[in-house]
């Protein structure tokens, strides 16, 4: 084994970017960290002037598939999604076969994640029923090895407010309970905000069948309502909550207000958000079939304006890997709902970052952009901190858990060069400025 320098590029934090040389020990340590490194006998040197160091990132939002579903994914085949992408740390979510409901259940994921390289996987608890709060509470407040060791792979818990793939709405009372519990208990909670009986009354009265439907069917009003509760519940129980894939105009108007009363809140936006409007259905159909649906452009154009203003915290990709088959279905509202995102998450933002919109389809938002050091909040500093990941910057004598990326680099979407199982993108043939050259894990 050699020592490896990096030399020339610009390590981003918080704070902006900085001229580094990086100097990796041969057990995979930063041994040194300063401009101007003179390079070490035998050591490999790489030269990235002109590039980007980050820390791994964190997507805090994916879905894996395994155990149950795994000829839509596994935690392998997702894996090498992630680090191409530039994600070293995920948070999974419960909707599997079984649902992680359970200790058991919780217990079966972490040993299954022990065998994956490379990538650090933590599993959000889920909730539907009484009986799974007791589960929580368990794991939550026992004091053996085993329930201390599962408690550092769990970020929080995970509450659907309405049904999404895996049928997880925790029902009336539960959600009450939910949050009382999670106050108590210092959980971090997140909620995907729908209304089951707004989406119901769509229900009703939509008569159409084509995709463009789902946007109907799902409308924004469901998430506001929703988000209305879970605000409510937050001021009362004084929660940590976390807004998943904030969709909505008027959400991100809620959310802004609670932050500025004081509210315990934080919310994340995905990639589709950003860059997809219902305009797209019917060129992209069920492929952009999501819960939260993809609503009209003024939503978009809001949830970059929170972006930029710094109500929102975090984003994440929501990656949700379905078959083509499945995508495929003639009927399109049977279609499953989500779409794969991790892989490109990071080359989408740098983009933003580069100045360019990269729908080649769309109009930009009036206002849209990032900073490099923007990315490095949204997708490492601010869910680190929420989730309590523990991940570290990047630092003397720490493991060199560290990205190198071209800015710069210019390249075409194709479905075949991405590495997750499901094998498809709703970006096919986006042109992306911004690309993962190196990942040292
Ligand atoms: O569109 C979605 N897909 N929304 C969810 O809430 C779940 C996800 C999935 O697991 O497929
Ligand atoms: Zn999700």
């Amino acid at each position: 084994m050699k020592k490896t320098l990096i030399r020339g590029g610009k390590i981003v934090s918080s704070s902006g970017t900085i001229e580094t040389d990086v100097l990796i020990s041969v057990n995979k340590e930063i041994e040194e960290l300063k401009p101007k490194i003179n390079p070490p006998k035998n050591a490999e040197v790489i030269e990235a002037a002109g590039r980007l160091i980050y820390p791994l990132l964190i997507d805090c939002h994916v879905h894996f598939r395994e155990p149950g579903m795994e000829y839509k994914a596994t935690m392998e085949s997702e894996s090498a999604a992630a680090l191409n992408g530039g994600i070293g740390t995920v948070c999974e979510m419960p909707n599997t076969i079984p649902p992680t409901v359970t200790v058991v259940a919780l217990a079966d994921k972490v040993r299954r994640a022990a065998k994956i390289d490379g990538l650090n996987i933590k599993f959000f608890f889920g909730v539907t029923e009484p009986a799974h709060l007791q589960e929580l509470r368990n794991l939550w407040t026992g004091d053996s090895l085993e329930h201390r060791r599962l408690r550092r792979h769990c970020p929080g818990v995970k509450l659907f407010m309405d049904h999404s793939t895996g049928d997880l709405r925790a029902e009336g009372d539960v959600i009450a309970s939910v949050f009382e519990t999670c106050a108590e208990l210092k959980i971090p909670l997140v909620a995907h905000c729908e209304d089951p009986e707004t989406n119901a009354e769509a229900k009703k009265s939509v008569t159409a069948t084509d995709i463009g439907a789902h946007a109907l069917l799902r409308p924004p009003e469901s998430e506001v309502r929703a988000l209305e509760k879970a605000l409510a519940f937050t001021a009362k129980y004084s929660v940590s909550l976390h807004i998943a894939h904030l969709s909505t105009r008027e959400g991100a108007e809620l959310v802004r207000s609670a932050k500025n009363d004081g509210l315990k809140v934080t919310c994340e936006v995905t990639p589709h958000h950003l860059f997809f409007t219902s305009d797209d259905y019917s060129d992209l159909g069920t492929f952009i079939k999501v819960n939260p649906a993809i609503a009209g452009v003024e939503h978009r154009d809001a949830l970059w304006q929170a972006v930029l203003d710094g109500t929102v915290d975090c984003i994440a990709s929501d990656h949700a890997p379905h078959t083509l088959q499945e995508k495929r279905n003639t009927e399109p509202l049977k279609a499953p709902s989500g779409i794969p995102g991790m892989e490109l998450m990071l080359p989408l933002l740098l983009t933003a970052a580069a100045g360019r919109w990269p729908h080649p389809r769309s109009k930009p938002p009036p206002a849209f952009g990032l900073k490099y050091q923007d990315i490095f909040r949204l997708c490492f500093e601010n869910p680190n901190r929420i989730f309590g990941l523990g991940c570290e910057a990047i630092q003397k004598t720490k493991p060199a858990r560290l990205i190198i990326v071209d800015p710069k680099k210019e390249f075409t979407v194709t479905p075949v060069a991405l590495h997750g199982k499901s094998g498809w993108t709703p970006y096919e043939a986006w042109q992306l400025t911004g690309k993962v050259e190196s990942v040292f894990q």
